[in-house]
């Protein structure tokens, strides 16, 4: 199995898409590690699966740094790293949106990437290991009428720290690489697919016919996990049906 012996935690890894990832790294051999804030959830998981569940809110130093710490005391190593734990904010233009609310999205889905990685990172240059960023479409381009600038923003912010860090890092042999999704089928995307002229609406907007399933993005990080991306660093990859292209 290509990630045999590798250990890997995936920050959000509870639901939606960190969920998917976490399963399909794991049937790839890895040794898993998930977290999130609810922790009955996380228990559940750690009873039904082999994922090693440990509670930790991204906006929290010490529970990040206490999160790394017990994952290297249990497997002795931290190989692969992936940023997906995420929020998404109530649809509003810019001129409505509150200071609080804003900073709320900028500590999840920037401050938060930054804590995680920051106390991987000493693990990750004895590895030589990887880290793989959940951006999203809405980092990359603007859409009419999608109104979450503090989420494009931080979308946007992880794509040029990819670049950067994997600038950073190469010297460590540390691999960093983002993936886009476009919409995908989610807790996150659901209050925008109620109905089934939401969906229709949804599955149009992308040109492959459909939104995403959670599975087709775990499929792309484990692509940049494995050895096969051995030589692949600051790729920004779409997994969007072309949503992106348009
Ligand atoms: N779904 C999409 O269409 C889509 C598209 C593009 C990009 N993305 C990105 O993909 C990532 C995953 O999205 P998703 O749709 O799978 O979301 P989701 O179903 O809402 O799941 C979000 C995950 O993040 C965790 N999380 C949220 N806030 C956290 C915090 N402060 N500390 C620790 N964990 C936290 C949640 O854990 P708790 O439940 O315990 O809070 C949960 O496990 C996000 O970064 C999102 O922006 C999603």
């Amino acid at each position: 199995m290509s990630l045999s012996g590798k250990v890997a935690l995936v920050t959000g890894g509870s639901r939606g898409i960190g969920f998917a990832t976490a399963k399909v790294l794991l049937e790839n051999g890895a040794k898993v590690a998930i977290t999130g804030k609810d922790q009955k959830r996380l228990e559940k998981l750690a009873e039904i699966s082999n994922v090693f569940a440990i509670t930790a809110d991204i906006r929290n130093s010490n529970e990040v740094k206490n999160a790394v710490q017990k994952i290297v005391e249990k497997f002795g190593r931290l190989d692969i790293l992936v940023n997906n734990a995420g929020v998404f904010p109530r649809i509003k233009q810019l001129h409505e949106i509150e200071e609080d609310e804003w900073n709320e999205v900028l500590d999840v889905n920037l401050t938060g990437q930054y804590r995680v990685t920051k106390e991987a990172i000493p693990h990750l240059q004895k590895t030589s290991g990887s880290i793989i960023n959940i951006s999203s479409d809405a980092g990359l381009k603007a859409y009419q009428g999608f109104n979450a600038d503090a989420y494009s923003a931080t979308k946007a912010a992880l794509i040029i720290l990819t670049k950067c860090w994997a600038l950073e890092y190469s010297k460590n042999k540390i691999r960093v690489n983002c993936i886009c999704p476009g919409v995908v089928d989610t807790d996150m995307t659901k209050p925008f697919v109620k109905t089934q002229k939401d969906r229709d609406f949804m599955n149009a907007e992308h040109p492959l016919g459909r939104i995403g399933k959670p599975e087709e993005v775990a499929k792309a990080v484990l692509y940049f996990a494995s050895d096969d991306a051995l030589w692949i660093t600051g790729a920004i990859l779409a997994v969007d049906g072309g949503e992106s292209t348009k």
